[in-house]
């Protein structure tokens, strides 16, 4: 690390911003010396505010029928490999009763855009958990759907909303959807769920196809502006039946450094260690939360349907049952002289509550 490297992460940490030009350094002059210099800056910002605690989301997949066809994703709707499966409510509701008992305090319903979930169906599983397990956060991670949908879903007793930017710059989006998806509506759905009140999270994928560095910077300067209570960042990891089967994994380096970045930018954000960063190095996630990450997302989805919602390949904790995966990041975690915070684990950003 030359002395300019160590310059701008000292800057970065004091001042939670570079200019842009300054973070296109940063991200240029990357070597392994930075990288833990960085990540020693992030591990104490996060400590800072969440002491060390890592966070749990139970996370439910619900359903991997979508309508989109981004080209990346192995749950698109081109895919007619995909063996598709949908959740009942009651099954759902199975999943949270079984994740309660293992102490998880927010559930994260994930899903493909799937048109059968209407707002009536989805407010009336929203309104069953908040009614069963009223002490618990609810996640919505479904995608775009129209003002008055995420409006209802906020209504019924929805918390948070996960929503990835995916990229921050206009054409790179282009580049990874087809052209019935929009940019702009995309930024558009984060902007009226944040105002809604949502407790809201965007994010990217690290290395997905056409990245470039200056990408990544928008992507940062998109996250620093937007500040949201949760980002989620994981490598892009190619799926065998999508167009870019064929194109390079992100690097476990790069989403280690750019952890550590959005730590130092949004320090009290709430930042997961994904199970895509678990999927490229056995120790990813332990790795992730070394470099500023506090929250992780285990799987409470039904072992039976977990190989089908298949976003990229290999994807670990197929076969675990929810106990399992429990137990394992709680023995993970705490290998690394972290602890498993049973709380819900509200952001400590400022944000209105729940009304
Ligand atoms: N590799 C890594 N992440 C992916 N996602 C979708 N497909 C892939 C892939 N092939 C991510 C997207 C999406 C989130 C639910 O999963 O960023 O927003
Ligand atoms: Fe699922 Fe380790 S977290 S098996």
């Amino acid at each position: 690390m030359d002395r300019a490297q160590q310059q701008r992460i000292d800057r970065l940490a004091a001042q939670a911003d570079l200019p842009d030009g300054e973070l296109l350094q940063l991200l240029k002059a990357r070597d392994d010396e930075s990288a833990a210099y960085i990540a020693g800056f992030a591990r104490r910002a996060a400590q800072r505010y969440y002491g060390t605690n890592v966070y749990l989301r139970g996370l439910i997949e619900f359903t991997n029928y979508c309508k989109n066809d981004c080209y990346y994703c192995g749950i698109r709707r081109s895919n007619s490999r995909a063996d598709r499966y949908r959740l009942t409510g009651e099954q759902i509701l199975e999943c949270c009763e079984a994740g309660y008992a293992l102490g998880f305090r927010t559930f994260v319903l994930q899903g493909g855009e799937d048109p059968f979930y209407t707002d009536a169906r989805l407010c009336a599983i929203v309104r069953q958990i908040k009614s069963a397990w009223p002490d618990c956060a609810i996640t919505l991670s479904v995608g775009e759907r129209s003002a008055a949908s995420y409006r209802a879903l906020y209504d019924a007793g929805a918390d948070r909303y996960l929503l990835r930017h995916e990229t921050a710059d206009e054409p790179h989006y282009q580049s990874l959807h087809p052209a019935s998806m929009s940019w702009r509506h995309r930024m558009d759905c984060l902007n009226t769920l944040r105002a809604i009140g949502f407790q809201t999270g965007c994010g990217f994928m690290v290395g997905s196809p056409g990245q470039t560095d200056r990408h990544l910077v928008k992507d940062l300067r998109f996250i620093k502006t937007f500040a949201p209570h949760m980002v989620g960042i994981g490598p892009f990891i190619p799926h065998h039946d999508t167009p870019l089967a064929d194109r390079p994994a992100g690097t476990l380096e790069l989403t280690l450094f750019l952890l550590s970045v959005i730590r130092l930018l949004l320090p009290a954000v709430l930042l997961p260690a994904t199970t895509a960063l678990g999927t490229i190095a056995p120790d990813g996630r332990e790795q992730g939360i070394l470099a500023g990450a506090n929250v992780v997302m285990p799987n409470l989805s039904p072992v039976s349907v977990r190989k089908k919602y298949e976003l990229y390949d290999n994807k670990i904790c197929t076969g675990e049952e929810a106990a399992e995966c429990r137990l394992c990041l709680q023995r993970r975690i705490e290998s690394i002289g972290y602890h498993v915070a049973a709380q819900r684990g509200d952001s400590k950003v400022a944000y209105p509550a729940h009304t």
